[in-house]
């Protein structure tokens, strides 16, 4: 018992469990910064990072589609990095940080998107903004080849795609300060 409760007190990494050899069960307690704000979610150790987003949170904007990631619905920021919440277990989530497309409501990005009609159900729309945003932090003055490329793992069923590439072009381009 005494070790369970140690769980509670603090989530192990998936890599501490491998190299441990410990087999988590039951709920542990997790401390997430999702956009700015620290929360504490309890999570069973296969509870998923979308999971945890949607249904403990309340937010929506990360989508499940394929469940495998390779929609790229559900991706959002872990400590700046695009991850697919769909895939990764809240509990490797531990202290890190995370941003949601709720989180980028301020950004320019979204801004673009109205300005280029980027979408049309805009199923996708949160899943392309975040991927957008970690690109553009790593490459601000991108070509539209490199941007062309650097979406290939986002998959829009509307067809939108010409004009969200419009859309990142502009902001490369410096496009209402993008
Ligand atoms: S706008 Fe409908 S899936 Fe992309």
């Amino acid at each position: 018992m005494a070790a369970a409760s140690a769980l509670h007190q603090q989530a192990p990494t998936a890599g501490a469990q491998e190299q441990s050899g410990e087999v988590i069960r039951g709920k542990s307690v997790v401390t997430l910064d999702v956009n700015g704000v620290k929360r504490k979610v309890s999570v069973e150790p296969r509870t998923t990072l979308l999971e945890t987003l949607r249904y403990q949170l309340d937010l929506t904007g990360a989508k499940p589609v394929s469940g495998d990631g390779s929609s790229g619905a559900s991706t959002v920021l872990v400590d700046g990095k695009p991850v697919m919440a769909s895939t990764t277990l809240t509990i490797t989530c531990h202290n890190k940080s995370i941003t949601t497309a709720e989180g980028l409501s301020d950004d320019p990005i979204p801004a673009a998107f109205v300005r280029h009609d980027a979408q049309q159900c805009g199923f996708c729309t949160p899943g392309f903004v975040v991927a957008i945003k970690a690109f553009l932090q790593k490459h601000p003055n991108a070509t539209e080849d490199e941007i062309r490329k650097s979406l290939n793992g986002n998959i829009c069923r509307c067809g939108t795609y010409a004009n969200i590439i419009d859309a990142v072009v502009d902001l490369a381009k410096g496009g209402a300060n993008g």
